[in-house]
């Protein structure tokens, strides 16, 4: 089975985590790159009503046209104000997911993952108008905003999470 990673990272965290899964499962890294900075606080509030509002942000080049030779992709987004990010919001406005499975992985600073499953709804919903299929959803707890939470705490909560096989 060939997979790919297709993620969004801003801090790190979750590209650090995605980094983690390509080298476990042999899978290709596809990296969502945004067209604007997201600096300061006016970027941390930009960011939030973004993705409250579930808007899509210009994304450089066309990574939707690289997942056409993978059969399972594994979804990666940061949480944002309880929602997934632009970013994701945007590769999955334009991408065929047709004959595809999913796997979805998020990442945030609230360790109890409050409310993750209505948005982990929401997103299996957008797979499956791209005609794809979510098989599984995992939370991993990330940093607290603008941070980085370690490449310790990272490792271990991709082993407790994903390896483990329990979202
Ligand atoms: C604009 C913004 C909004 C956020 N909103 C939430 C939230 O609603 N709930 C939560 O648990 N974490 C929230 N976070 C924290 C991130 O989900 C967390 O820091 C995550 O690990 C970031 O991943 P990244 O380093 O890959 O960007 C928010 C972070 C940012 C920047």
């Amino acid at each position: 089975m060939n997979r790919c990673i297709v993620y969004f990272s801003k801090d790190g965290n979750t590209e650090y985590v995605a980094k983690l899964l390509a080298s476990e499962i042999e899978g290709e890294l596809i990296k969502l790159a945004e067209k604007s900075p997201r600096d300061g606080v006016i970027g941390f509030i930009k960011s939030g009503f973004q993705a409250v509002t579930k808007a899509s942000s210009k994304l450089i080049g066309e990574p939707w046209n690289k997942i056409e030779d993978f059969d399972f992709i594994y979804v990666m987004t940061p949480i944002w104000a309880g929602n997934g990010t632009p970013a994701i919001n945007a590769f999955l406005d334009k991408v065929d997911l047709k004959n595809k499975s999913i796997g979805i992985i998020t990442l945030q600073s609230d360790a109890s993952h409050k409310g993750i499953e209505k948005t982990h709804e929401y997103l299996m919903n957008r797979v499956k108008s791209k005609g794809g299929i979510a098989t599984e959803c995992f939370a991993l707890t990330g940093s607290s905003p603008g941070k980085f939470a370690g490449e310790e705490r990272l490792k271990n909560e991709f082993k407790r999470v994903i390896m483990s096989g329990s979202a």
